[in-house]
């Protein structure tokens, strides 16, 4: 017996990393329990992207195998890109309707939005991009969900969410739509390896597919205590981000790690050797799957196409239901 319906979503920006690791983590424990339905949403990179579409197909069959390289397992949970389930735009469409305008301008994350992409020199003011709450809610409410692992970023979508349920099914009595519940997840916040937000814009992740000696050398380049000159000079670990990462990746040696910093008996290269091997290890399985996958490009496509097939079953039932409710 499943413990509810779930929906979620990332938007296809690139390669993954390690950062991602702990969100794809929980959705894999996520699937044993839940009856699962993720989407790679692509119409969500266009809000913001709508004229740079370059490589968006390209990121989509990326995300993918990254998803299929973690052990998400498409048999269990459908795996599809939102575009190839229309329904999410007729539910989108309808929602629009009944969604007041002020409750988009008030939604924190639009302001935030605007300012922070306007200062990079866009001009996200557009009809798409207002709506990208409504967009968030048809995709989840399409597949009467129930639950959503997001991040704490996520929230205030989630709860528009819930307030366009709660107002359609107030309209047209009926409970059509349930009230979905945030699900966070206890996410560990991976520093990138200079210290600054992990991306792969600045060059400073880790690849969900890097190899032993790509790990090595992103490795070497993390940030250790800058005051700390020769071996024998005591470390401060809380200032490390080599630390950072063992703490994460390595809680069985972090202690003794730390005590031996701190007592100037481990250098930094020994640390830092130390963590690539407990980060290969993490990643040596996640590569043996991408490769079998990688050898066998075809099986992505079936992948996806089948899991939009099994995904649009179930949003047309929610459409059959929606439209009889609001009787047309
Ligand atoms: N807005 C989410 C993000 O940027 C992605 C997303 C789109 C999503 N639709 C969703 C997440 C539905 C959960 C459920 O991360």
């Amino acid at each position: 017996m499943k413990k509810g319906v779930i929906f979620s979503g990332m938007r296809p920006t690139g390669r993954l990393h390690v950062g991602h690791l702990s969100v794809l983590e929980n959705w894999l424990k996520l699937s044993d329990e839940y009856e699962c339905n993720f989407g790679i949403v692509d119409w969500h990179a266009l809000t913001s992207n709508f004229d740079n579409t370059e490589g968006l197909n390209k990121n989509i069959t990326l995300m993918c195998l990254d998803w299929l390289s973690v052990g998400l397992d498409p048999n269990k949970s459908p795996i599809f890109i939102q575009s190839h389930v229309k329904e999410h735009v007729e539910l989108h469409m309808i929602l629009s309707m009944l969604t007041p305008l002020s409750w988009l301008e008030r939604v924190p994350t639009y302001k935030d939005q605007i300012q922070q992409l306007g200062s990079q020199g866009k001009d996200v003011s557009t009809y798409g991009f207002l709506g990208y709450p409504v967009l968030m809610a048809a995709d989840i409410l399409v597949y009467r969900a129930d639950t959503v692992p997001v991040g704490e970023d996520q929230l205030p979508h989630i709860e528009f969410c819930r307030e366009i349920a709660r107002r359609f099914n107030y309209l047209y009595q009926t409970d059509v739509l349930p009230e979905p519940q945030a699900k966070l997840a206890k996410v560990s916040l991976l520093p990138g390896v200079d210290g600054r937000k992990m991306s792969k814009s600045y060059n400073n992740d880790i690849p969900l597919d890097a190899t032993r000696e790509e790990i090595m050398a992103k490795v070497q380049m993390m940030v250790t205590d800058p005051a700390r000159i020769k071996k024998s000079d005591p470390g401060n670990p809380d200032v490390c981000i080599v630390h950072t990462y063992q703490s994460i990746y390595n809680p069985q040696e972090v202690e003794e790690i730390r005590s031996s910093c701190r007592g100037g008996t481990i250098g930094c290269v020994a640390c830092k050797k130390k963590l690539a091997d407990v980060l290969d290890k993490e990643l040596a399985p996640i590569r043996e799957r991408r490769e079998q996958y990688a050898n066998n490009p075809s099986v992505i496509k079936e992948v996806l196409a089948d899991g939009a097939d099994k995904a649009r079953a179930k949003a047309q039932r929610t459409m059959e239901l929606v439209r009889s409710a609001m009787k047309i």
